[in-house]
């Protein structure tokens, strides 16, 4: 079977400055390497009228509606691999990264608490892989208090899907890499692009 492949775009830079497109790109390229027949669906959040939807007391009645949420759960359950490319902004996911996970994670649509155990859940996306790629602008440990790959990572497992090993490049604001372009910056980390790419 044909493996389809939802790319989400959580960056807010501009698309040829954004390190963590430039992340997603090179991925795609060595993943195509191993399988040239994937179909890969694009979802630019930035583009996006949902992801811009920040959940209120005002709008919570009608938030998890059809077109903001289910439509997108139904691309997850359409899909079998997900590829998100997301930077930290201010020690998180980026607004609209959280927006995106706010419609998706539904109760009995992408994760459930009946029959779990005391503290925990069962996602519902078991069908689905996952490869997290995040970019940050401090080295890694600076804060260790923000960690959006990690966040990530625990979400989607939250949600069923199976992890593949995340891709963090960081150190995008500090020398050597913030003199780089975002291109050659994304060859700092290929050896480890090349073998998750495999193994996803
Ligand atoms: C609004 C905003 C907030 C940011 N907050 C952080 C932060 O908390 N920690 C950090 O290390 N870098 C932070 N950065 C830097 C980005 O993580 C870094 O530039 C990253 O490479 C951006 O990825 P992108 O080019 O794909 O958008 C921030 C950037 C922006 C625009």
């Amino acid at each position: 079977m044909k493996n389809k492949i939802l790319v989400i775009n959580g960056s807010v830079s501009p698309i040829e400055k954004s390190f963590s497109v430039a992340l997603t790109n090179l991925f795609i390229d060595e993943y195509k390497k191993n399988d040239p027949e994937a179909e890969f669906i694009h979802l630019d959040l930035n583009t996006n009228e949902m992801a811009g939807k920040t959940l209120t007391r005002e709008n919570m009645g009608t938030y998890f509606n059809e077109k903001d949420s289910m439509a997108y759960i139904e691309q997850l359950k359409d899909v079998n691999k997900v590829i998100i490319g997301c930077p930290m902004n201010n020690f998180n996911v980026s607004g609209i990264v959280k927006n995106y996970l706010e419609h998706v994670l539904l109760a009995n649509q992408t994760f459930s608490y009946k029959y779990s155990k005391k503290g925990d859940a069962i996602g519902l996306l078991k069908h689905l892989k996952v490869q997290i790629l995040t970019t940050q602008g401090a080295p890694f440990g600076w804060y260790l208090f923000g960690n959006h790959t990690e966040f990530l990572k625990g979400t989607w497992e939250f949600m069923g899907a199976q992890v593949n090993s995340p891709v963090l490049l960081a150190g995008t604001k500090v020398a050597p890499v913030n003199a780089m372009d975002p291109k050659a910056a994304a060859l700092t980390v290929k050896d480890e692009v090349i073998k998750a790419a495999k193994s996803f």
